[in-house]
């Protein structure tokens, strides 16, 4: 990709718009083992990442890499079915360059998912939690480099990253939908080891319950842009340390798939709810 980000990102956004008619409001990411939440949407255009100028496929198993659009219930939306991770070795430009094409299409709500360890109390495998606050802990920051101002301000504000109408809405249909939930701060890491049960303890006594290796920097570019943001992490597994056993990617693909369901179910109502 070269150094002009705002042509690339408009060169995607035309090839998108030139084979859809889809205006979606709403952008969602999927994470691992989540993808199958498409099968819920009408389709209308499926975009494999490396078909849409200057997208980078994926390398991580689990994470096909289409970017989607469609409707469900009449909501338009624009999915991306995998995404793209630091620890891929790809420089932060290009981790957040699907979602800044997104927000170009014309979202205003962006929604991310993630697979997370989990080490706050009471905390079980299997179990969601929705984001209202995150710690960067990636070291580095995507907006960080000349401003685009185009694209948003020097100095975002960080104040309300997670918007609280939003949680509200995702707790009232967890409710409804009697899922169990946590709510807390998600710690954003690079991986691609998984952490040390010191680093959780650390992460831990920061305020944190959860830990995973993506999110961080589409929230921050999402912020940027000016979008409205809500993300739910699913509890993958229990974190380093806390876990009786060693982790593995299987854990957390095999969690992702038993509730996939219940998510699945949650993001349709969320969608047609907002
Ligand atoms: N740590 C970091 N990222 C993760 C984990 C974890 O335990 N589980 C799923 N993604």
């Amino acid at each position: 990709m070269n150094n002009n980000v705002v042509q690339n990102i408009t060169d995607a956004v035309t090839y998108i718009k030139s084979q859809s008619k889809v205006k979606p409001r709403i952008g969602v990411i999927l994470g691992s083992g989540l993808g199958h939440f498409v099968s819920h949407m009408n389709v209308e255009t499926t975009f494999p990442f490396n078909a849409i100028p200057n997208f980078i496929p994926t390398t991580v198993e689990g994470h096909s890499g289409n970017l989607i659009l469609g409707d469900i219930d009449g909501v338009q939306l624009v999915v991306l079915q995998g995404r793209l991770h630091y620890y891929e070795g790809h420089d932060m430009n290009t981790v957040v360059f699907p979602t800044r094409v997104m927000a170009a299409l014309g979202i205003e709500i962006l929604i991310v998912t993630n697979s997370a360890g989990g080490y706050g109390d009471g905390m079980n495998a299997g179990d969601f939690m929705i984001i209202e606050d995150h710690i960067n802990m990636m070291g580095t920051n995507p907006l960080m480099g000349p401003n685009i101002k185009t694209l948003g301000p020097r100095f975002p504000d960080m104040t309300q990253a997670y918007d609280k109408e939003l949680l509200e809405m995702a707790e009232k249909i967890f409710r409804a939908q009697k899922v169990f939930f946590h709510k807390g701060t998600y710690i954003g890491v690079t991986g691609p080891t998984y952490e040390t049960p010191s680093e959780i303890r650390m992460f831990k006594s920061m305020g944190g319950k959860a830990v995973g290796m993506s999110t961080v920097p589409e929230v921050i570019a999402a912020n940027h842009m000016g979008l409205r943001v809500a993300a739910v992490s699913c509890i993958t597994n229990l974190a380093a340390g806390i876990s009786a056993h060693k982790l593995t990617h299987d854990e957390v693909t095999v969690t992702a798939k038993r509730v996939e369901k219940s998510f699945c179910d949650f993001l349709k109502e969320f969608i047609s709810k907002i």
